[in-house]
């Protein structure tokens, strides 16, 4: 199975992947011919870079200009893992990989089948997640079946009669579990020059503060900083009387749902009943609403409860499968209850996510 897989990224063709945060869509890292493909798939914007998937230091240290001693120690500490380390790219990497910018994000996944696939096909992998741009990343591989026509998904058990590549265009999945994390990988930007800091562009399970412990220095977190920005420019309601998002605006909505979505915390659950009422009244038809709720809620029929975790791991692990079964119910709006920002780092990211998956449509 890895040989056939491995033998269709070395012709250029794509292979989606599983690792412990979301499938990704992997393509040969050093063919811009290869990942022309990929943004092709996913109907990717050309200046948005993808991470670039090694298995291990060594891979990663041939793809940048200098693998710095933080990058060391980022590598020791949080390698295998969900954590994404940009630094100024070498000339070998193609610059469709990068979007045109001189800097490449590297990681090295924490799923031995997908690390398997990078040595067997001896290249790196560029690994966007596996989903149409701005929507849902996927975290089984039947995810990415759906999410692209005519995926074929490749099974560690699948007999003689397994599906084979007929061209170079046939997109194959290696079925490797659901994702044990379920939200996207960390993004640090590191510094090249002396002055520079250490920056946070995307969050994810590793925090801002945990990537500090390690390097022994201060760490800015972007993502909060341009939320305190956003947050001085003021919100827009959405039409339901919820509030989607507390800070619309400079971030994309992206990670979303097809069905609009709105994000409520526990003290404007009221609202959200509200809100349900409002979607029962339209022309006496189905539509439905659809609550994930955090524990327990009453929530009235004909609208469908889906009830979180509690626990910050699991409802991370849980949250896209949950968007994308929402979305199948084909209810008029999804209600997502978003954790306590109590200093827990994956509470924090999460809510960083569902922020982005209920930003209003522009
Ligand atoms: O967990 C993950 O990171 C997953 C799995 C498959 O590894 N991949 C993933 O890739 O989420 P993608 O393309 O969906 O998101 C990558 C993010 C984007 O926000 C992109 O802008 C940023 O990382 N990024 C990639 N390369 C970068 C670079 N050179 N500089 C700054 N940001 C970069
Ligand atoms: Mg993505």
């Amino acid at each position: 199975m890895l040989d056939i897989a491995a033998a269709h990224v070395r012709a250029g063709g794509l292979v989606a992947f599983p690792t412990e945060t979301v499938y990704g869509l992997g393509a040969d890292a050093t063919s811009a011919e290869a990942v022309a493909r990929v943004f092709a798939a996913k109907g990717r914007p050309s200046h948005n870079p993808l991470i670039v998937h090694v298995d291990g230091e060594a891979m990663a240290e041939g793809l940048v200009e200098r693998w710095t001693s933080d990058a060391r120690k980022l590598a020791a500490a949080f390698w295998p893992g969900p954590l994404s380390i940009v630094l100024p790219k070498r000339a070998n990497v193609p610059e469709i990989v990068t979007g045109g910018g001189a800097s490449v994000a590297v990681r090295c996944p924490d799923h031995p089948m997908t690390r398997r696939l990078i040595e067997r096909a001896g290249v790196p992998l560029v690994g966007p997640s596996a989903n149409k741009s701005g929507f849902v990343s996927p975290t089984s591989a039947e995810h990415v079946r759906r999410e692209f026509e005519g995926a074929m998904v490749l099974g560690e058990g699948a007999g003689p009669g397994r599906p084979r590549p007929r061209s170079v265009d046939d997109i194959l999945v290696l079925d490797g579990g659901v994702c044990s994390r379920g939200i996207e990988s960390t993004v640090v930007k590191l510094p090249v020059a002396i002055g520079d800091g250490v920056r946070v562009l995307r969050q994810g399970v590793i925090s801002a503060e945990e990537i500090a412990k390690v390097l022994g220095r201060s760490v800015e977190d972007a993502a909060v900083a341009a939320r305190a920005d956003e947050e001085r420019t003021g919100g827009r309601d959405s039409p339901t009387g919820v509030t989607p998002l507390e800070s619309p605006g400079l971030l994309d909505r992206h990670y979303a749902p097809r069905t609009p979505a709105f994000r409520f915390t526990a003290s404007q659950w009221p609202e959200v009943l509200e809100a349900l009422l409002d979607l029962e009244g339209e022309d006496g038809s189905e539509a439905r609403g659809v609550v994930l709720t955090i524990g327990s809620r009453g929530v009235p029929v004909p609208h469908v409860r889906m009830i979180m975790p509690e626990d910050s791991r699991s409802y991370a692990a849980r949250l896209y499968a949950a968007f994308r079964e929402a979305d199948e119910l084909g209810a008029q709006a999804i209600y997502v209850e978003s954790g306590r920002e109590n200093g827990d780092p994956i509470w924090a990211a999460i809510a960083d996510r569902v922020r982005r998956a209920t930003a209003a449509l522009e």
